[in-house]
């Protein structure tokens, strides 16, 4: 490691890589393997034109957590404009897992499709023998078509006649009176649940799990994945139905399940919330806003997160339920300037808590 190496978190500041340049992943998730940290995530350009995917997935690695090293772009986008993955299509929140059956890195994240603003909502999953790509981009669809949740209930089921009344209709992807009353669950039923912000969560039996925002971000579904990582095993449940909860993360501590998350307010910050459960399947149990302290920098709080919103939660190697809570500080006028807050998260009675650092290490836990 050279002299000018980091030693600590540093929120909210320029991150540079190894060759000094602001990392560049955003909304992203880490891997760990074989002894090293990856770090993937959107690639943004300058300006507004960077929240739309002009470049892909960029993918760092690391084996401290404080130094990252550029490994390219793990998946490109594709110069064929009617490729799913066509430039300025919209590529978000890409994470990545292994699996040890097939030996093969699965990248999930959520893709809307080039001119069509947010109303694909769908989930597309991309492939690679190595943990830094390039990823083979394979699919992208709609999660769990013609399977209904673990919880429904009869009265999600609703008639034909109550889903023709919605058919065409447009819906905001914020809270309101009008989602709140549709039966979106059932409008979806067939050709599969829309999936917007998302994570992945591996579980120490190998089971790994999506959590996504459903039904016009009115409510969250965790779906189990089938055994290849590939697609849904088509069972799942719906949690804090028309809650409006994005940006999951999940983390397992203490034999439980930890949820953090956000408000629906596209790219303005609102408050993080918080929940917990002893199986992922639920009963999930509310906690409220988990944040404490202020971002100097921009002098916010818990009431906005200090200007960010969550994308991960990455347990740290080697340390017994040592985790980090990851957000994003988006910065829509100049994408390409967005800003990383680590904060390690403490679990103290019952609760999660994340405090504000203005500098940290690893040795905190
Ligand atoms: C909030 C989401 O969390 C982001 O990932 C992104 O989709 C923006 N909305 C777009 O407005």
């Amino acid at each position: 490691m050279s002299e000018s190496a980091r030693t600590q978190f540093i929120p909210d500041r320029n991150w540079p890589d190894d060759k000094e340049v602001h990392i560049n992943a955003h909304g992203g998730g880490i891997l760990f393997h074989n002894g090293s940290y990856y770090w993937f995530g959107e690639h943004k350009i300058e300006g507004k034109a960077g929240n739309l995917a002009h470049v892909g997935v960029h993918v760092y690695s690391s084996k401290d957590l404080y130094n990252w090293k550029d490994e390219g772009i793990a998946l490109k986008v594709s110069d064929d404009p009617t490729s799913d993955i066509a430039k300025e299509s919209v590529i978000e929140r890409p994470k990545v897992i292994y699996n040890p059956k097939t030996k093969k890195f699965v990248m999930w994240f959520h893709l809307e499709l080039k001119g069509k603003g947010y109303d694909a909502a769908r989930a597309a999953v991309a492939i690679s023998d190595k943990p830094t790509g390039p990823y083979e981009y394979l699919r992208s669809f709609r999660l769990n078509a013609g399977h209904w949740p673990l919880n429904v209930t009869e009265a999600d089921k609703v008639n034909q006649e109550e889903l023709d009344k919605i058919k065409s209709k447009k819906f905001g992807g914020s809270p309101s009176s009008e989602t709140m009353q549709a039966p979106i669950l059932a409008r979806d039923f067939q050709n599969g649940q829309m999936s917007r912000d998302m994570t992945l969560f591996v579980d120490e039996d190998g089971k790994a799990y999506h959590i996504c925002a459903s039904e016009e971000n009115s409510t969250l579904h965790i779906s189990e994945l089938s055994e290849d990582f590939l697609s849904s095993s088509g069972k799942y449940v719906r949690i804090f139905p028309r809650r409006w909860n994005e940006a999951p993360a999940i983390c397992k501590a203490h034999g439980k399940y930890w949820l953090i998350s956000s408000d629906c307010t596209g790219w303005a910050p609102n408050a993080a919330r918080s929940a917990v459960a002893e199986s992922i399947w639920g009963p999930w149990k509310e906690l409220g806003n988990p944040c404490e302290g202020i971002n100097p920098h921009n002098k916010l709080g818990p009431e906005l997160t200090y200007g960010g919103q969550s994308t991960y939660i990455l347990p740290v190697n080697g340390k017994k339920n040592a985790c980090i809570a990851i957000f994003d500080i988006w910065r829509p006028e100049d994408a390409i300037t967005g800003g990383y807050v680590w904060l390690p998260i403490s679990f103290e009675d019952d609760k999660i808590k994340i405090k504000w650092q203005d500098k940290w290490d690893l040795s905190v836990f």
